[in-house]
């Protein structure tokens, strides 16, 4: 084991509830019918993929100047509820599991497919830890597909089956599997059956556990 690439919301820290809380807000507004369920299909997903997807629960057609002004509409909102991330809202075990790799000399980087990450690391206080944060504006495919995973490991410098990557979503974790790299899933295992290893909470990553289970997979 190399390099651990994280995902950021849902991972990091629990931004994943504050997309959704924004995405919420708009859908309401067009009256859409939108919910927890179906919000599991835009976690990892592109903003503009993710409107894609809220306005297909209506038969109303938009043009791409709405679709834009919508979608900036939702990314406003958000970019309000970011602003008050603290350190104090990383998720249990991650800057301990950050030192640890650190330490160890074990390469990170950031996979995500959010263009608010940078902010949002700055934010959490930990920039610091990371190698490489992948510039998803030079991303071309959006998870499901490997791209952003094999960037990261290739900026890292790194062989993908050298490579943990850590996510909290099925897109997620089908685009670490898919770049040949060994999958952890963070949270509800219903959502990441095809994960390497499952851990209800982040609070039970540590260096250890991913190299122990690393090693295991590889023999
Ligand atoms: C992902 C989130 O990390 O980033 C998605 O899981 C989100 O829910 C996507 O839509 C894009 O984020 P942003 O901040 O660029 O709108
Ligand atoms: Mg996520």
């Amino acid at each position: 084991m190399k390099a651990v690439i994280f995902d950021l919301d849902g991972v990091i820290t629990d931004t994943a509830e504050y997309h959704y809380l924004a995405w919420k807000s708009l859908a309401d507004e067009l009256d859409l019918p939108f919910d927890k369920e179906f919000n599991e299909k835009l976690k990892g997903v592109s903003r503009m993929e993710s409107l894609e997807l809220i306005l297909s629960l209506g038969d109303a057609a938009y043009s791409d100047e709405e679709k834009n002004a919508l979608a900036e509409k939702k990314n406003d909102l958000y970019k309000e509820m970011i602003q008050k991330v603290t350190p104090a809202d990383l998720l249990p075990g991650i800057e301990a599991l950050l030192k640890e790799l650190q330490e160890a000399g074990i390469g990170i980087a950031l996979a995500s497919a959010s263009k608010n990450a940078p902010f949002i690391l700055d934010r959490l206080g930990v920039t610091h830890y990371f190698n490489h944060v992948v510039d998803v504006n030079l991303i071309k495919q959006g998870k499901p597909d490997p791209e952003i995973f094999l960037t990261g490991a290739a900026k890292l410098g790194v062989l993908p089956e050298d490579c943990v990557g850590i996510e909290d979503a099925e897109a997620g974790i089908e685009s670490i599997l898919s770049a040949g790299m060994y999958a952890v899933g963070v949270g509800n295992p219903a959502q990441m059956q095809k994960a390497d290893l499952i851990v209800s909470s982040t609070a039970e990553l540590s260096l250890s556990l991913l190299k122990e289970n690393f090693k295991q997979k590889t023999k």
